[in-house]
């Protein structure tokens, strides 16, 4: 059986997705886990099969769905050693023609939820002077995405502030990572009126929903301030850095004509 460092975790985003699979993988390795999201009958589902599990139905884009998760992850009753931010959607469109409330419900959810989880998770840890912090970025958080450019502004918030976060943890005991997925097969696509990726982009280009998910669980408890999972999406990631920002910004531009 793996082992992992943390007796205990909680996942937002657990009803489908990168998130489902993380609470597998945690259920396998024996880890009680408390699953959130808003389709309760899908967590209850995968809650069913492992020791230990439990559920939270909340809508994180609502203050009452944020502050139900903060009472969890502060509780020191009931302690979280495992805190990974993992609820997120996208919208794909051209920003002047896209539904302003549906932005907002967006940042909502990636930034602000996110943030107040985060803050709540490491308050306690760093007084209990352990834990791990696992927000799950983008690929796209690296440069501007025109066609998904709120999406990649909000993970270019979450990798930003994750770095920020591990840093400021660092000799406390307490880790903070951010996984920066590239392309993954989820329900994202359908919510994120991405579907039709699933056509243009070749084979190679998708990551498993498993092999993302064990990535991050794996990182988080090494430590690793990023974690980019696959070779080609690591190799990407890293020409962003040496290339100029004019350029990365282009061909994300060209990208997006040839998606749409
Ligand atoms: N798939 C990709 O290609 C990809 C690539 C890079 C990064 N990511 C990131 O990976 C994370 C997981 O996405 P995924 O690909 O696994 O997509 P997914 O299958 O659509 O899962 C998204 C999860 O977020 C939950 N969620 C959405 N809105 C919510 C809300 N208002 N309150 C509470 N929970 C909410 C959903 O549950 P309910 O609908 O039941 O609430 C679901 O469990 C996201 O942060 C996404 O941005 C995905």
């Amino acid at each position: 059986m793996r082992r992992f460092p943390f007796a205990s975790a909680l996942v937002t985003g657990a009803s489908s997705g990168i998130g489902a699979e993380m609470a597998k993988q945690l259920g396998e390795a024996g880890v009680p886990t408390v699953l959130v999201a808003r389709r309760a009958d899908r967590l209850q589902e995968i809650a069913d099969r492992f020791d230990g599990f439990s559920v939270i139905e909340a809508d994180l884009g609502t203050g009452v769905g944020v502050n139900a998760v903060v009472s969890a992850v502060g509780s020191s009753e009931h302690q979280i050693d495992l805190v990974v931010n993992n609820a997120g959607f996208g919208t794909s469109g051209q920003f002047a023609d896209l539904d302003p409330d549906r932005l907002g419900d967006e940042i909502d959810l990636n930034v602000t939820a996110l943030t107040k989880i985060s803050n709540a998770a490491l308050a306690a840890m760093r007084e209990r002077g352990s834990g791990y912090l696992l927000n799950v970025s983008s690929v796209a958080s690296f440069q501007p995405a025109p066609g998904l450019a709120v999406y990649a502004a909000t993970k270019a918030y979450v990798t930003s502030l994750t770095e920020a976060l591990h840093e400021e943890m660092r000799g406390t005991g307490v880790h903070v990572s951010a996984l920066c997925p590239g392309l993954t097969k989820t329900e994202f696509q359908a919510r994120s009126n991405t579907s039709e990726y699933e056509a243009t982009f070749p084979h190679f280009a998708w990551t498993s929903v498993q092999s993302v998910a064990s990535a991050g669980l794996d990182g988080v408890a090494k430590n690793r301030a990023i974690i980019v999972p696959g070779a080609l999406y690591r190799g990407l990631v890293a020409t962003s850095g040496v290339v100029p920002r004019s350029v990365t910004r282009r061909l994300s531009a060209l990208a997006s004509k040839i998606r749409t």
